[in-house]
């Protein structure tokens, strides 16, 4: 079993899509471990995408995260964080195969309505970013 970190993202938790996207990793099997609603300052958005601070979209995908709330949580099953990336579809919507969420939700390359961790070693950090051990831990299996 393995655990991955999602974010339904402003876009998509603004237009009530929250529970359409649930259903789709929910009917693969995974499971909700913790999930929370939080709103991201410019600064924590900042810092949650450290990894981009060099690249040209980096300000405005700060603005964008902080722009209304944001629902992570934790989900766990068999190679979940790829079955997650798989569902998720690629980055830029107009090239998200047919059926993903991206492909049916997503407003645009930015505004494209999930994050999903792209490795075991992005998972490890961003579970806890947003998470206590123990509120992963106690959830019900
Ligand atoms: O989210 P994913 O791992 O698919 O993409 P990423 O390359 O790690 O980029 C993180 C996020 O930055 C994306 O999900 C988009 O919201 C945003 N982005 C953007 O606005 N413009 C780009 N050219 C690339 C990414
Ligand atoms: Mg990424």
């Amino acid at each position: 079993m393995e655990r991955t970190l999602v974010i339904i993202k402003p876009d998509a938790f603004l237009r009530n899509l929250t529970g359409k996207i649930l259903a789709r990793f929910e009917e693969a099997g995974m499971r909700i471990r913790a999930a929370r609603v939080v709103r991201l300052t410019p600064e924590t958005a900042g810092l949650f995408y450290e990894v981009h601070k060099e690249r040209p979209f980096y300000a405005s995908l700060c603005a964008y995260m902080s722009s209304g709330p944001c629902f992570p949580l934790v989900l766990e099953g068999e190679n979940a964080i790829s079955r997650v990336r798989e569902i998720m579809g690629a980055t830029d919507p107009a090239e998200a195969a047919p059926g993903t969420i991206r492909a049916d939700f997503a407003e645009s390359k930015e505004r494209n309505s999930v994050h999903g961790s792209d490795s075991p070693e992005s998972a490890a950090k961003e579970i806890p970013f947003f998470f206590a051990d123990l509120e992963v831990a106690v959830t019900a299996r």
